[in-house]
């Protein structure tokens, strides 16, 4: 376990950043033991902008519009990790798929949460693909990223029910509260150095 110098955290965001809340709050806490070391939004008007601003972290705007393919803007985007010294990658409602290039530069070290108990409803709109399967349970999945679309090997997952009357926002709100404590939990095992991944199995030491 990392005793005295903590592992930075480069957190990715497109949007509203309850998630990155999530995580400030248990780092100042002492809950995790971590530093947000920069927040980077591929939208200028990410409200997570805000949030992270509040807290004196420090935020880049990164919009892919300059770039002319998803390889070159990853590698732009591996450059300001660097920058910041970034430990361990987590995307907290990054809305893009990562290439070669991210995870390549960050083998077992970028991290991302989904809506959703992977495999079932991987991409856009997993509650909702939920609510039209007619699923009894959901929940939501936290992973190491590889080039699939959210199929690197699973670290943690947390199982809430789907009621006969819900809605999208109901179950997203639902499954959003479980995210909170799930993702802060894998980081606190990542930074405890306490995981393992052996092919698609990540072992978790006590
Ligand atoms: C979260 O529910 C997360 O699971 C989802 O975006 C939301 C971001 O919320 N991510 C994905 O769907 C990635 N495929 P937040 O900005 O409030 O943390």
């Amino acid at each position: 376990m990392r005793k005295h110098v903590p592992c930075r955290l480069g957190i990715l965001v497109s949007g509203s950043g309850t998630n990155l809340q999530a995580i400030i709050d248990r780092i100042e806490t002492g809950e995790i033991h971590a530093e947000v070391a920069c927040v980077i939004s591929n939208k200028a008007d990410a409200y997570a902008l805000s949030r992270a601003a509040r807290h004196g972290i420090p935020v880049v705007v990164h919009e892919n519009s300059s770039f002319s393919g998803r390889r070159l803007y990853d590698a732009a985007t591996v450059e300001i990790l660097r920058s910041y010294n970034v430990d361990l990658v987590i995307l907290a409602g990054f809305m893009r798929i990562l290439t070669d290039v991210m995870v390549d530069a960050f083998p077992h070290a970028i991290m991302n949460i989904h809506p959703a108990l992977l495999p079932s409803f991987p991409g856009l709109h997993a509650q909702q693909q939920a609510l039209a399967y007619g699923v009894r349970y959901s929940g939501c999945t936290v992973h190491f990223v590889d080039c699939g679309t959210d199929t690197g090997p699973i670290i943690l997952q947390a199982v809430v029910p789907v009621e006969q009357d819900d809605t999208e926002e109901t179950l997203s709100a639902r499954i959003q509260k479980a995210e909170h404590r799930t993702f802060a939990e894998a980081i606190k095992l990542y930074v405890e150095e306490r995981i393992q991944v052996i092919g698609r199995n990540v072992l978790i030491s006590n």
